[in-house]
């Protein structure tokens, strides 16, 4: 299967959007495509929206944003892509032609995947051209930040293109699930559903409302869920014998049953307590409004789970320490200047009370350039856990013009010396847009044995790869600003 530089979308309403929101900020550039001109403007908002919280989401260094492009072609789209992802409604007939049509036209080696939320991938793929590079990729809104995608191959798709697309959607931060049999409903939806007929029974048996029904959820089990799920939490439930105490003290309420299997019928009266319910809920808040507030939660929790490498934080750590190697990487490649080892800007969050960038994130987005040269040389996770790491002894930043909210910076990285023990740094952090020096930094780190606290010799072959930046950057003149003390006089 090809390299994905260019994603197609098919069908750009809300799942279109969140799969361009999120394939752009990874830098693959979106193709997509709609029926109606009128979702141009549509997905451009949408991405836009989907900017303030996916720009949050993590500080590793990112590469240039991909390039969105719409078109109401289908088929000039499927000539393009490299991997083409179908959002269209959720109709068996409608979603089959399309996609055959599509396949006709896109290249055999193109993979073709459906967002669809319950359809097989057998019926979907019946008069597919190519057949075996089809499958269903089931995302959850907003596609830009749950990093679940579930992957399901029909009859006729192959195991390579299972691979394949999960390298792909593994690339662009996601979780990606393989769920090995086909089933209306896949995986997700299934336990989903279970929940939501349960809820239409209590409140349509007038038994409590939408509201205290969230309560139920958002106090308790939910807040567990996003880090064990369901299994793994009532194995805990069951105290020390685990699971299997757990399923003799309440197996037999299964039996009872606690749950209805069926729906309940969707009358009106049902239809208008749900409405109703859902509307108090909101309070007068508009979607928009609730998709923010649901957005800012959601990167915020996804950073906890990060701290404890569990769930979503997990799958965002490995996106970072991809983003991370590449980075670093792409800095070897020009080695005898000082190392660009940070792009970022500005968030509006970083701003103080006079719009300038606030003091703490100099140190972090100097830090961060810090860790890059660190990773670069092999001192990464892996080094970490075998109890050594750097430790800062002395930095010194001078802040030399203002940073403004937004405004696009970089940090380049000149490495003054370095013995056994000790790394000495100096960083420029500049503008993008003029090159102005905003800030210096100038940094001694010292290596540790963590477990002894003591000062330890590098690891021989870190100090080589550390030793060989040095002498790449011995020709550098040294900065005006390095052993400058604070209130020197400038020269
Ligand atoms: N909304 C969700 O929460 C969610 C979650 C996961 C998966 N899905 C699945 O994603 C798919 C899309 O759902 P959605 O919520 O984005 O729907 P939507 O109604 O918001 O968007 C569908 C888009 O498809 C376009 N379209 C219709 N016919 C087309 C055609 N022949 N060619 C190209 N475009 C066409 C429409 O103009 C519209 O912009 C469905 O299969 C749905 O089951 C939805």
């Amino acid at each position: 299967m090809r390299q994905v530089k260019t994603l197609g979308l098919l069908g750009t309403g809300v799942i279109g959007g969140g799969w361009a929101a999120r394939a752009l900020h990874f830098g693959i550039d979106v193709i997509a495509a709609d029926v109606k001109p009128e979702m141009e403007a549509w997905i451009r908002g949408a991405v836009q929206n989907a900017e303030g919280a996916l720009s949050r989401l993590t500080f590793a260094p990112l590469p240039p944003k991909g390039k969105l492009s719409f078109t109401t072609d289908l088929l000039a789209m499927a000539r393009q892509a490299d991997f083409i992802q179908e959002n269209i409604p959720e109709q068996l007939e409608l979603k089959q032609r399309v996609l055959a049509d599509v396949s006709r036209v896109a290249p055999a080696d193109v993979i073709i995947a459906s967002s669809t939320s319950g359809l097989m991938p057998s019926d979907l793929q019946k008069s597919m051209v190519a057949a075996e590079r089809f499958l269903v990729a089931h995302p959850f809104n907003p596609v830009y930040l749950l990093p679940l995608v579930e992957l399901v191959g029909g009859s006729r798709t192959t195991q390579a293109t299972i691979e394949a697309a999960g390298r792909f959607f593994t690339y662009i931060g996601m979780h990606a699930l393989h769920v090995r049999k086909e089933i209306p409903g896949h995986l997700t939806d299934r336990l989903q559903e279970a929940l939501w007929r349960e809820i239409l029974h209590l409140v349509n048996d007038g038994i409590a409302t939408t509201g205290e029904l969230d309560e139920s959820i958002i106090y308790g089990p939910g807040l567990r869920w996003a880090g064990m799920g369901t299994n793994l939490i009532y194995h805990l439930a069951g105290g020390e014998p685990g699971m299997r105490h757990m399923l003799k003290q309440f197996g037999p309420c299964l039996k009872w049953p606690w749950t209805k299997l069926e729906a309940p019928e969707l009358t009106e009266g049902l239809i208008d307590k749900m409405v109703e319910g859902t509307q108090a809920q909101a309070a007068g808040r508009s979607i928009r409004e609730l998709e923010r507030l649901r957005d800012d939660y959601l990167v915020d929790i996804q950073q906890v789970l990060r701290k404890y490498n569990i769930g979503a934080g997990a799958t965002l750590r490995a996106v970072e320490e991809r983003l991370y190697n590449a980075a670093a990487e792409s800095a070897a490649t020009n080695a005898d200047a000082p190392l660009r080892l940070v792009e970022t800007e500005v968030r509006p969050e970083w701003v103080d009370y006079n719009g300038h960038m606030t003091d703490s994130r100099y140190l972090q987005v100097f830090g961060d350039a810090t860790d890059a040269l660190f990773r670069r040389v092999g001192i990464d996770d892996a080094y970490r856990k075998s109890g050594r790491a750097m430790y800062t002894v002395e930095t010194h930043v001078s802040h030399l013009a203002e940073a403004k909210v937004l405004e696009g910076l970089y940090v380049s990285t000149q490495l003054l010396s370095v013995d056994d023990k000790r790394v000495h740094l100096f960083h420029r952090l500049r503008r993008t847009r003029d090159d102005v020096i905003v800030a210096t930094c100038e940094q001694i780190y010292l290596h540790v044995n963590a477990e002894a606290g003591k000062a330890s010799p590098l690891d021989a072959q870190v100090h080589s790869r550390l030793d060989a930046v040095r002498a790449a950057h011995a020709h550098l003149p040294a900065p005006e600003q390095k052993g400058r003390y604070v209130g020197m006089p400038r020269a």
